[in-house]
């Protein structure tokens, strides 16, 4: 192949493979090969030696309208590859405030969606669900309750006054006062909702939480009406038939109370952390309604018996959860709140 032809050659594959070039380096190293310093155009014009002076002139000239011809080319290319790279990368971190999120379907709280389903098993055993403010009168939190003024069972209850002597419910017992006043018995109800402590907050208290209070008023209401339905809702709530035991517990508006424990579920009774060791594990203060509470809320207590509860609604779902510390529940920390996806969504679809 003759100088010249060898020339042509080069500038013709060096066109080509300019083509081909996706990025500025592939394209640099490209020019390297053929133009630079040791290049393949600088090897052939070594050859130019031998030639003819004739010939010499005419691939002298045409060598350098080829480099020329090439250097413009890889030039503007090279501009063309560093825009196209620019752009892409533009693309890539483009952030558009306005792009809409993509949807995520939403759940219900762990907290709802525990309280949906202690509704559904005490409503299956009779007892209706029943509502109260969260800002309530002395008289309710407390007189209507047995606690006369200066009865020192107050000191328990860490109570957040509003304006006006008002209070924030210490407890959803507000709601047994309020019950009584709209319905006539016999009745059961249950009463879930958030209640309020003045309290320094740790992994087991907080100042906002949730109970579910619970109320039967009938003839004959006694001790082990109370135990029977405590055990069929844990039994129902745990799906597993578990022991209760009562301590004696001190509330003013009951006679006699009780804290009610059940058998370690965690260790079946032989004693771990759950439990501190004990086999047991406290989830309910109890008793039958004191006198003073029937007739406070207009029921002849000679006629009328009951029972009551405070169900600790934070700890079930803290049981269920196996969640340590009770700040979380409501943190509004969504990272939190994504953990319970689907365990929550398994439970709301076996209730509906
Ligand atoms: N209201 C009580 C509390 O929160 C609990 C309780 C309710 C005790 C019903 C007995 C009967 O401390």
């Amino acid at each position: 192949m003759s100088l010249l032809d060898r020339l042509q050659t080069l500038e013709q594959e060096a066109l080509t493979g300019l083509q081909k070039c996706n990025s500025p380096t592939e394209l640099e190293s490209l020019y390297h090969d053929i133009l630079g310093k040791k290049g393949e155009l600088t090897e052939i014009l070594k050859g130019i030696k031998d030639l003819s002076p004739e010939e010499k002139k005419e691939a002298g000239s045409r060598a350098n309208e080829i480099r020329a011809n090439l250097e413009k080319q890889f030039k503007d290319g090279q501009i063309k590859l560093k825009e196209k790279e620019l752009e892409a990368k533009l693309q890539s971190e483009l952030y558009d405030a306005l792009r809409p999120i993509p949807p995520r379907p939403g759940r219900l709280h762990p907290i709802s969606e525990v309280q949906y389903q202690v509704e559904a098993i005490f409503s299956s055993m009779g007892f209706r669900i029943m509502d109260g403010p969260e800002v309530e009168t002395d008289q309710s939190n407390f007189g209507a309750l047995n606690f006369s003024d200066d009865h020192p069972a107050r000191d328990m209850q860490d109570t957040i006054w509003v304006e006006g002597g008002n209070l924030l419910r210490t407890h959803t017992s507000t709601v047994q006062v309020r019950s009584m006043k709209v319905l006539k018995p016999p009745f059961r109800i249950i009463a879930p909702g958030r209640v309020f402590r003045f309290e320094q907050t740790d992994a087991s208290h907080e100042t906002t939480f949730h109970q579910v209070e619970g109320m039967m008023v009938d003839r004959e209401v006694s001790v082990s009406h109370l135990i029977y339905v405590m055990k069929t809702f844990l039994r129902q709530y745990f799906e597993k038939d578990v022991e209760v035991r009562l301590r004696p517990g001190y509330f003013p508006f009951v006679e006699p109370g009780f804290e009610l424990d059940f058998s370690c579920l965690v260790c079946g009774g032989s004693g771990c952390s759950v439990c501190k060791h004990s086999g047991w594990v406290e989830i309910m203060p109890c008793g039958l309604v004191h006198p003073n509470v029937l007739s406070a809320g207009g029921i002849d207590p000679t006629k009328w018996q009951g029972f009551a509860f405070g169900l600790g609604l934070s700890r079930l779902v803290m049981m269920r959860h196996k969640i340590e510390d009770i700040r979380h529940l409501l943190s509004g920390n969504l990272r939190f709140l994504k953990a319970f996806e689907s365990a929550g969504a398994s439970r709301v679809s076996e209730k509906s």
